[in-house]
């Protein structure tokens, strides 16, 4: 399983191994740099079979710090297009990129909010901070929020442009678009807030707009957070209800993490703690899935995809650890991987 291809539209991974977006705080201006070009190039040469670029602002307000990517110019996506090209130019993976604003976890230095002057003004659909102490945010006005949509749309059309296969749109861990879908950070009187389905529909309106600059060459997932682990918020039922909706929207993939939202929620943290979500969501609204979250051996992910519990095993600290696990479990479970014909000589160690 681990190393049978899958298709989203003409898009085809060659394995199941996602490297998971991951912040890496080593942007100027929001532009990527020879960290990144070396970062992502590594984990192409591991045979990953997608890289998913991390959380990358649609606009300066929406990222978390000020060393966080970003896609609002030309500039930054021909930066990242480099990147793009080194990957289909020497591997057989697939990348993408998520999109993401971060709302009113915005303007931030080592996970504390940063003043004003030295970040900027958060916004969010309603003036509740992530923390008491913490400012005010910006509610959006309907206009603004439809702004919104216009940013990821912008954006997703300079990622195209790039060359991307894959768009991810950020809808997880308390961002902007999360803050929408939670009844406790949402508390709008207008179409954006109240009812379930009005709750939903910013992210609905950027699946749309997106989905107007993409074709089949480009596939589209969303992140979400399965839970927020807090009484009356977002639950696994509310993401079961919107996987279904984000199917009918084209979208390829739902990729279901967790938490985020509500400052000091408690989360029950073990190896492969969030794959019930996915295996949850994939069963009950009929859509692909990704897993993640303390993913870590090579059996335990062949495992999570043989249970059908996903179809797509996303990993984060473990690939940091080892660019090459995608390799490398190939070599465990004797099965065809990309490997650089540069290194052909170390597939056999005698
Ligand atoms: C350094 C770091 C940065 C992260 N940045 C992002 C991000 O940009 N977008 C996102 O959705 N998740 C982000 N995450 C969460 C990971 O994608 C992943 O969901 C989480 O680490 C759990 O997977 P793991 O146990 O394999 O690390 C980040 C995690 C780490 C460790």
């Amino acid at each position: 399983m681990l190393y049978t291809p899958i298709k989203f539209r003409n898009i085809e991974l060659k394995n199941r191994w996602v490297m998971s977006p991951m912040c890496m705080y080593s942007c100027e201006n929001g532009i990527a740099n020879d960290f990144h070009f070396v970062h992502y190039g590594s984990r192409a040469q591991g045979g990953t079979g997608l890289i998913v670029v991390e959380a990358t602002g649609v606009e300066p307000r929406g990222r978390i710090t000020k060393h966080c990517m970003g896609i609002w110019s030309d500039e930054q996506a021909e930066k990242l297009q480099r990147i793009v090209n080194f990957v289909h130019e020497n591997s057989d993976s697939k990348i993408g990129i998520q999109l993401a604003h971060a709302g009113r976890k915005g303007s931030t230095w080592n996970n504390k909010q940063i003043s004003i002057e030295e970040g900027w003004e958060t916004i969010a659909p309603s003036s509740i901070p992530y923390h008491p102490s913490e400012r005010i945010p910006h509610a959006l006005s309907a206009d603004e929020v439809k702004k919104q949509v216009q940013n990821f749309k912008e954006a997703a059309k300079r990622a195209v442009k790039a060359g991307f296969d894959i768009i991810e749109i950020h809808g997880a861990h308390g961002y902007l678009i999360h803050q929408f879908l939670s009844p406790l950070s949402n508390i709008r009187t207008d179409e954006y807030g109240g009812s379930f389905e009005n709750r939903i529909r910013f992210l609905i309106e950027i699946v749309d707009a997106v989905n107007e600059v993409l074709n089949e060459n480009t596939a589209l997932f969303v992140r979400i957070s399965g839970t927020e682990y807090a009484e009356s918020g977002w639950d696994i039922e509310s993401s079961v209800a919107l996987a279904k909706v984000l199917k009918e929207h084209d979208v390829d993939l739902v990729d279901v993490s967790s938490g985020g939202n509500i400052h000091g929620a408690k989360i029950p943290v073990f190896d492969g703690y969030q794959v019930p979500f996915s295996s949850q969501i994939k069963n009950q609204a009929s859509v692909k899935t990704g897993a993640v979250g303390l993913i870590t051996q090579v059996d335990q992910a062949e495992e999570i995809l043989q249970n059908g519990d996903a179809d797509l095993v996303f990993i984060a600290r473990e690939i940091l650890r080892n660019p090459y696990i995608a390799v490398q479990g190939s070599f465990e479970m004797n099965e065809e991987c990309f490997f650089p014909h540069q290194y052909t000589r170390a597939k056999i160690s005698t």
